[in-house]
Parts: structure tokens; sequence; C-alpha cells
């Protein structure tokens, strides 16, 4: 197993919150009101899973060593990526903001919610996809296998250090939550 094989398998599961987060887009789109609990789960999910769990590991890890022992080659890709990352957060802080006055009816918070919802989606996908496709093929290149092997042993101490090796299942178990939030409520609709 190569360092890239654990973020692409983390990407699936964050592609499979997106598709929720897709089928919210496009219900909101419609008019209609999916449940608070639904995007309190995805702030959730985007948060400590996407952010803390997952850009964790590229930014700090991956990325810190690339800047480090490839000597700036990669700066440009990896400035891009960061900056990615910040806007996506800055997306689901506008999200968090905006679910109370969304629950409450506000049709401008929920105007709020609806165009950061969107935004992060397409952000998100063009980032995985310029991640698997492009920038995890030259880190494979990039590095020696004993540069991988290191990084992917630090990969394995910060999931130890997150306090459950279990955090990943947790995180499937949360997107499931999502799903089941947004079908049970379609069937009541
Ligand atoms: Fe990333
Ligand atoms: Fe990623």
């Amino acid at each position: 197993m190569k360092s890239v094989d654990i973020l692409v398998g983390e990407h699936g599961l964050i592609h499979q919150a997106l598709d929720t987060l897709s089928l919210a887009k496009e219900t909101l789109e419609k008019g209609q009101r999916p449940p608070r609990a639904f995007f309190e789960k995805a702030v959730e999910f985007s948060k400590s899973f996407s952010d803390r769990f997952h850009h964790f590991k590229e930014e700090f890890l991956m990325f810190g060593l690339l800047s480090q022992i490839k000597e700036g080659r990669y700066d440009g890709e990896i400035a891009a990526l960061k900056y990615q990352h910040e806007r996506g957060r800055k997306f689901i802080d506008q999200i968090e903001q905006s679910i109370k006055g969304y629950a409450d009816g506000d049709l401008i918070a929920t105007t709020t919610l609806l165009e950061n919802l969107a935004s992060y989606i397409s952000l998100l996908k063009l980032h995985i996809h310029s991640e698997d496709h492009i920038f995890f093929q030259m880190v494979k290149k990039a590095l020696s296998a004993e540069e991988d092997h290191a990084l992917l042993t630090q990969f394995k101490n910060e999931e130890k250090r997150f306090g459950s090796e279990n955090f990943f299942e947790k995180s499937r178990e949360l997107v499931l939550e999502m799903e089941t939030s947004i079908e049970q409520w379609q069937q009541r609709e």
C-alpha cells in the first residue's frame, strides 16, 4: 500500500457524502426544505472527517514532506490545493452559521445555505479530481519507496493520535445517517 492509497480511500467516503449533499442541494433548488439535522450532520462530517482527519494528512504531512525534500518543486500545485482546502472551510463555516436561520424559515439564511452548499460541492469535486488524477500521480513518482513508507507510517500515527482507530467507520456511519435523514424526510414529503 502506498500513502496516496489511504487518501484515495478517504476520497471515496467524501464522494459518498457529496452525493447526499447534491441531493439536498437539488431539493433546496426546488424550494423544498430538508431537515436541519441533515445539515448539522453534514457540517460535522465535513469538519471532522474531511477537514481535520483527511486534509490534515495532506497539508501537514504529505505537502510538508514534499516541500521539504523536493525543494519547492511542487509549491505551485500545493498552494492551489491548500487554497481549495481553505475555501472549503469557509463554505462550511457559512453553512453552519446559516442553519439556525434556515430552520426558522428565514429566506436570506436559506439562500446563504444553498449558495455555499453549491460552491462547496463544486469545489470539492474539482479538488478531489485534481488530487486523484494529477497531484497524487506526481507524488507517486516523486517519492522513493523509503520516503513513501515513512509518510505512510506518519499517516498511521496520525490516525492513532485521533484517539480512535475506528474513526473511519464512525465517519461512514455519519454519512449513512445523512442518507437516512434525507431519505426519511423525502418519504414523508
Ligand atoms: Fe485535499
Ligand atoms: Fe484529498
